[in-house]
């Protein structure tokens, strides 16, 4: 590492939180304690999977597929064992070292309320999920809740009335009204924004394989295929709302993408699918490839802070 490299700072503050590297892991991927503390020294923050109010069963095998080069696909159902077994866990881990992140989801105020109420003195801040694109049939969590302006901001104001840790919002790329969204979530107190989840409800079909892979026959997409979106994003929810913190993710695995998604907007960034497929040991390699890459990039654009990415073309 040469000396210019040495000073880069690839560090993010977000809601009070030092994110170091700003690179942390999306909800979903790793998810839970155990892992996510095992690899606590590779990620500037750790993200749980989405955390329900009682004990979910996911759909059925097959719940993710690579369709092509770029594009993968999952619909894994939001498997989870319920907030109290979930707190069981985040309590014998606590504090992890590193900001600990754990992700929500519910149709319910009174349950919201309940688990971020329970949750808060064993984590640093809350991701409410409001972008999932494949909830059952009827069910009103994720996307089906995060494309109404209503239920965003009473959901944000209940979470935010009923603890004392920073509440995230994670949005999708995949509603009509971003915009409209990403305001309502700033307006009702929320501190921050993630965004994207996957793209979709989508086919699990492909023009090769005509029948659906997986189980769910719909999900969303990840992975490079959609790191358009993810930057449409991230562009579209800071000119919404300029003084909000944002993690930008959706296809990243470079860090060239990193850099792509701090000049759009993001304050810090997260990783989901460019783990796939890889070995806890090979996730800690990866990582320590990712921030090198990052640093190079940086040095290349003059920017000794990521923020100074921000400023430039
Ligand atoms: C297998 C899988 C499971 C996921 N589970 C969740 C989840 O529980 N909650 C959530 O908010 N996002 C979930 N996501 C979405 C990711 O957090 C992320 O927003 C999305 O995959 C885009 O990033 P990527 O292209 O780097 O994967 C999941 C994604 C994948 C691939």
């Amino acid at each position: 590492m040469g000396k210019t490299m040495a000073r880069v700072d690839v560090s993010a503050e977000i809601c009070g939180m030092k994110i170091e590297p700003a690179v942390m892991n999306a909800s979903g991927i790793f998810s839970f304690v155990p892992v996510l503390k095992r690899l606590r020294e590779h990620f500037g923050a750790l993200v749980t999977k989405s955390i329900g109010y009682r004990e979910r069963e996911g759909y059925e095998n097959p719940v993710f597929a690579q369709l092509s080069e770029k594009d993968y696909i999952n619909a894994v159902g939001l498997p989870n064992p319920g907030y109290r077994a979930m707190l069981e866990e985040l309590l014998d881990a606590y504090p992890l070292g590193k900001p600990l992140i754990v992700s929500v989801f519910s149709s319910s105020i009174a349950e919201m309320r309940e688990m971020v109420s329970e949750m808060q003195y064993a984590c640093d801040a809350f991701e409410i999920n409001f972008s999932c694109p494949h909830p059952r049939p009827g069910e009103r969590i994720g996307k089906a809740l995060g494309s109404d302006p209503i239920a965003v901001e009473a959901f944000v104001d209940a979470a935010k009335r009923s603890c004392r840790k920073p509440v995230i919002a994670k949005l999708s790329r995949s509603i009509d009204n971003l915009e409209e969204v990403a305001r309502t979530c700033w307006d009702a107190g929320a501190d921050a924004i993630s965004a994207t989840n996957t793209i979709g409800p989508t086919h699990s079909g492909t023009p090769r394989i005509r029948w659906p892979v997986l189980s769910n026959v719909e999900g969303g997409l990840s992975g490079p295929g959609i790191k358009e979106k993810g930057l449409e994003s991230v562009r579209i929810i800071r000119k919404s709302v300029p003084e909000i913190p944002i993690i930008g993710m959706g296809g990243i695995s470079s860090g060239r993408d990193i850099v792509e998604y701090v000049k759009a907007g993001a304050d810090a960034v997260a990783m989901g699918t460019a783990f796939d497929l890889k070995s806890t040991g090979q996730v800690g390699e990866f990582m320590e490839w990712i921030v090198e890459d990052l640093r190079k990039e940086m040095d290349k654009e003059g920017a000794k802070r990521l923020k100074d990415l921000r400023r430039m073309p």
